[in-house]
């Protein structure tokens, strides 16, 4: 019996002990695994680059894009992510359907990007030539890849879509209007819900901080923009006028998505409210739409009062990117291929504007040019040039032939 129950401890002692070992080795692999993905997520440091910029390849339309399988490339390890010799200057790539840019690498000196070579994930949605020029093809998100040395870029690719509708023109359903690109006259919206109520939030988090954010000027339609167009052009001239005000139908206010805060004056961005709007707009969806340093992009002067309502992940990738809404939009060549605003006042094209005609206050002052009274003006036919086609439903043209 004595000897029964001894065996039996041996056995549950063995028992035991097995237990114990399968379990650590269980521990010590789960262990492992937890380990291994850290340090799959932790991102590499990046160093500080020089600003050493590649010399641009000839500008050729995007020939054979460079295969990479699939397969050839890691899908994550840290260095994938990001090369420490090579960086491109756009983090992110936005381009239109049928639109070309060349990536513009940044490289370390004496390091060469002479044998880099291209990939790109996606073929139906852009492709990639020999040099590093991206074409979109269609309308979605790809990477593109640069392999050089031992190193490899990943650069996000966004392709858009342009499409006109009612005269109105969009870029992934963002409604745009500038210099070049223009709304119908009688594209009258009205200042639209989506954007009062996130300008009441943005009024109501600065409150919350003691600050005072209050509409200047909100919705604006094409005839009332008649009046402030042609005050600013009394006050100051027409060649000012231009920096600083929109034509008719070229003005963002008629989207309905756009408000100026408080004093329309440049000092407005050395007061706490201008400093608080310039950091948090985005966070309540609308971005600074005229940026310090962009207006060779925007043409128009720095408007640290005007703010455009896009929606919080759009306005915060463009806060966070420092972008304009024309080079995120990649709508920034319309203005260099047309630029209609410099023939806008041309006195003899039937159907231009024609400021004599249109009667302005006699004692304006600049101060006050920017909101005249919204009287009847007397418009005479002031017709933009369209730079796209009215009804066309979609106007990316397909690229011409080399
Ligand atoms: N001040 C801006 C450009 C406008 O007139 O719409
Ligand atoms: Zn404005």
């Amino acid at each position: 019996m004595a000897q029964q129950t001894a065996k039996k401890r041996r056995k549950d002692r063995a028992r035991t002990s097995f237990m114990l070992l399968m379990l650590s080795v269980m521990l010590v692999f789960a262990f492992g695994l937890i380990i291994g993905k850290q340090n799959m997520n932790t991102p590499q440091p990046v160093e500080a680059m020089p600003q050493h910029t590649v010399e641009q390849q000839p500008q050729e339309p995007a020939t054979e894009a460079e295969t990479i399988p699939e397969e050839t490339v890691p899908e994550t390890t840290p260095e994938f992510h990001q090369a420490t010799s090579f960086q491109s200057a756009e983090p992110h790539v936005y381009l239109r359907i049928n639109h070309q840019k060349q990536l513009n690498l940044i490289c370390q000196p004496d390091f060469s990007l002479a044998d880099a070579i291209y990939g790109v994930s996606d073929e139906n949605i852009a492709m990639v030539d020999e040099f590093g020029m991206i074409t979109g093809v269609s309308r979605g998100e790809c990477i593109v890849s640069v392999f050089c040395g031992a190193e490899t870029l990943r650069i996000p690719v966004t392709v858009r879509e342009l499409t006109v509708q009612d005269g109105c023109t969009y870029v992934d359903g963002i409604l745009i209007a500038n210099k070049s690109i223009s709304l119908p006259e009688d594209y009258d919206p009205g200042m639209l819900p989506e954007t009062a109520d996130a300008f009441a939030e943005l009024q109501a988090a600065a409150a919350e901080q003691g600050l005072n954010i209050y509409q200047g000027s909100g919705y604006r339609s094409y005839q009332y923009q008649i009046s402030c167009y042609n005050s600013l052009v009394a006050a100051y001239g027409e060649e000012q006028a231009n920096r600083i005000s929109a034509k008719p139908g070229h003005s963002e206010h008629q989207t309905g998505y756009t408000v100026d805060c408080n004093t329309i004056n440049e000092s407005f961005i050395n007061t706490p409210e201008g400093q608080w709007l310039d950091q948090h707009c985005h966070e309540y969806g609308f971005i600074i739409r005229y940026p310090e340093g962009k207006e060779d992009i925007t043409g128009y002067e720095y408007e640290c009062w005007h703010i455009r309502y896009v929606g919080v992940e759009v306005a915060t990738e463009i806060y966070q990117q420092g972008l304009t809404l024309e080079e995120y939009l990649d709508v920034v060549s319309i203005d260099n291929e047309t630029s209609p605003a410099e023939t806008f006042p041309a006195e003899d094209v039937p159907g231009q504007f024609q400021e004599e005609e249109i009667p302005y206050p006699e004692e304006i002052t600049p101060d006050d040019a920017y909101y005249p009274e919204e009287t009847t003006v007397q418009e005479t036919v002031p017709a933009v040039q369209e730079t796209l086609p009215e009804d066309a439903e979609i106007v990316d043209a397909p690229l011409e032939a080399p």
